[in-house]
C-alpha cells in the first residue's frame, strides 16, 4: 500500500485523489435564481441523500479563492433550489452549463434545455430532467474556509418531487428508464453497469 498524508499533497492532488477514489458519484444539476432574476444552472457531484425522513439532500459547493460560486450564493440568498438527476439524455447539455459565466448570464442559454415553473418554490426547473426535486434550504454549513479554500455544504429539504411518466411504478423508480449517469474523475462519466442482487441477512 502507498500511504499518504493529505498535508503532503497539493490542493489539486487532494482533489484528484478524492474524485478518483470516491466513485461513482451521482450528479445533481442545480438551478437557482440570482438577485437580479438570472436563472443559474450548474452540475455538482459532491451530492447525496442526507436523510429520507425528513427528505434531506446535500450538495457541497467548493469556494473559489474563498469566494462562493453563483449556485451557493443564490441558495443562501433565496433559501431554495431545484435538483435534477442527471441522465444519459441530458448529460452533454448539463456539462455545457459548467462553463464559468458572469453571474448575470444564464448557463441555460448555452443549451436546448427548457425551463419549467416549479410547484412549491419560485425557482424554476428543467423540463427534460426525468427526476426533479424542489428544495428549500434547511441549513448551510461553512467548512474549512479561509481566503484560499473551503466549501459550503448546503442541505436542502425536498418539498416536492417530479418524475417522468412511466418511471414510477408501485412506489419504485425504474432505473433502466431513468438512465442516471455518474461522475468519475477528469472528464469521465459512467452509465449504470451490470446490476446484481444480494439478499440482506435477517
Ligand atoms: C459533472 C460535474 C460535476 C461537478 N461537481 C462539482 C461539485 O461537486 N462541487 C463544485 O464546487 N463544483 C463542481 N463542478 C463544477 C461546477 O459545476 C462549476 O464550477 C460551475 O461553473 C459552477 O457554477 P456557478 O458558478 O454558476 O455556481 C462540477 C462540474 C461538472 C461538469
Amino acid at each position: 500500500m502507498i500511504s499518504i498524508d493529505p498535508n503532503d499533497l497539493s490542493e489539486r492532488e487532494n482533489y484528484k485523489f478524492l474524485i478518483g477514489s470516491i466513485i461513482p458519484r451521482p450528479i445533481a444539476f442545480v438551478t437557482t435564481v440570482a438577485s437580479d432574476g438570472t436563472l443559474n444552472a450548474a452540475p455538482f457531484s459532491f451530492f447525496n441523500i442526507v436523510s429520507s425522513n425528513p427528505p434531506l439532500i446535500s450538495i457541497s459547493v467548493q469556494r473559489k479563492n474563498g469566494k462562493r460560486k453563483d449556485t451557493a450564493r443564490n441558495i443562501v440568498e433565496t433559501k431554495e433550489f431545484v435538483v435534477h438527476v442527471v441522465d444519459e439524455a441530458i448529460v452533454h447539455q448539463v456539462n455545457e452549463t459548467a462553463a464559468m459565466l458572469p453571474a448575470n448570464e444564464s448557463e441555460i442559454a448555452l443549451t436546448n434545455l427548457t425551463v419549467i415553473p416549479s410547484t412549491k418554490v419560485a425557482t424554476p426547473g428543467i423540463k427534460e430532467a426525468k427526476v426533479r426535486l424542489e428544495c428549500v434550504l434547511e441549513r448551510v454549513i461553512e467548512l474549512g474556509g479561509d481566503h484560499h479554500n473551503g466549501c459550503d455544504l448546503l442541505i436542502g429539504k425536498v418539498v416536492h418531487y417530479h418524475i417522468a411518466e412511466g418511471l414510477y411504478n408501485q412506489g419504485r423508480i425504474e432505473h433502466e428508464g431513468l438512465g442516471a449517469v455518474s461522475r468519475l474523475a477528469g472528464s469521465n462519466y459512467a452509465k449504470i453497469g451490470e446490476v446484481f442482487s444480494i439478499e440482506r441477512p435477517e
